[in-house]
């Protein structure tokens, strides 16, 4: 698929492109590190996406959401299947509250996206291994800005936008980058933060451990010193979490990085 796809071909179908130079660099700097085939083993599954936009055949909508999702798995700091399994998670907790086909088969390929933006983040803060300035931490946390920035040039990827956009936001309104509060934040964003942060839990990071499944669902459910469950998350998905928390695992579990 990437053969077939060129950054001045992106470029050319969205003629509206507002992307500042800043971001038309990293959109560069992303595909050359693609096409140098240096990261990771192809894990997306593109006829999944034509049949979800019901556009099968609209091959550059196709190749730019591929792209987008290597160049997000290559910049996202989980490695491996990270931004597969938010896929999934998301899609299965869309489902389980009701919500309709449409929504659930775009969230399917749309979750994958809410760290995108990181390929515009300075590379200098993203690789930075000790603690961050307060204006360094400002820089990190725009990323849900540049990945709104990018995402929203395509009408196909409006989800994803309002995904990046939003899935640091916290349902008490302290989160970032507007401090929504409640039903004010995205369900798209409220799904794929539960789904993001409960994969978090269950991966190795530089800060913590990898959890096992039971005591990542007691950190969703109830909290730790680190996670306010209550501020965190939108109760109602929390609620469907405690319901269905078996199939967090068994799609952790079919595609469990090892
Ligand atoms: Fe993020
Ligand atoms: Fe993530």
């Amino acid at each position: 698929m990437i053969e077939e796809f060129t950054l001045s071909e992106y470029i050319d179908h969205h003629p509206g492109l507002a992307m500042d130079s800043r971001d038309v660099e990293a959109v560069r700097r992303a595909y050359d590190l693609i096409a140098a085939e240096s990261v990771v083993a192809a894990p997306f599954d593109p006829p999944q996406v034509a049949a979800a936009t019901g556009r099968a055949g609209k091959q550059e909508i196709e190749n730019t959401i591929y792209f987008f999702a290597r160049a997000a798995e290559i910049y996202d700091e989980g490695t491996g299947n990270h931004t597969r399994r938010v896929n999934e998670y998301s899609y299965f907790l869309a489902q389980t509250v009701g919500m309709d086909p449409a929504f659930c088969d775009e969230i399917h390929y749309s979750a994958q996206l809410h760290d995108l933006g990181k390929i515009s983040v300075d590379p200098v803060v993203l690789g930075k291994a000790g603690p961050l300035s307060d204006s360094e931490r400002q820089e990190m946390d725009n990323h849900t800005i540049y990945g709104h920035r990018i995402l929203i040039q395509s009408p196909q990827l409006a989800m994803a936008a309002e995904i990046a956009l939003n899935h640091h936001e916290k349902w008490d309104g302290t989160g970032y980058p507007n401090a929504l509060r409640g039903e004010n934040i995205p369900l798209s964003a409220r799904i794929t933060q539960l789904a993001d942060i409960y994969d978090a839990l269950r991966t190795a990071r530089p800060y913590k451990p990898a959890f096992v499944h039971e005591m990542a669902r007691g950190i969703i459910l109830s909290g730790d010193a680190r996670i306010d469950s209550a501020g965190h998350f939108d109760p109602i998905l929390v609620e469907a979490f405690s319901d269905t928390h078996a199939d967090f695992d068994r799609i952790w579990r079919e595609l469990s990085d090892g």
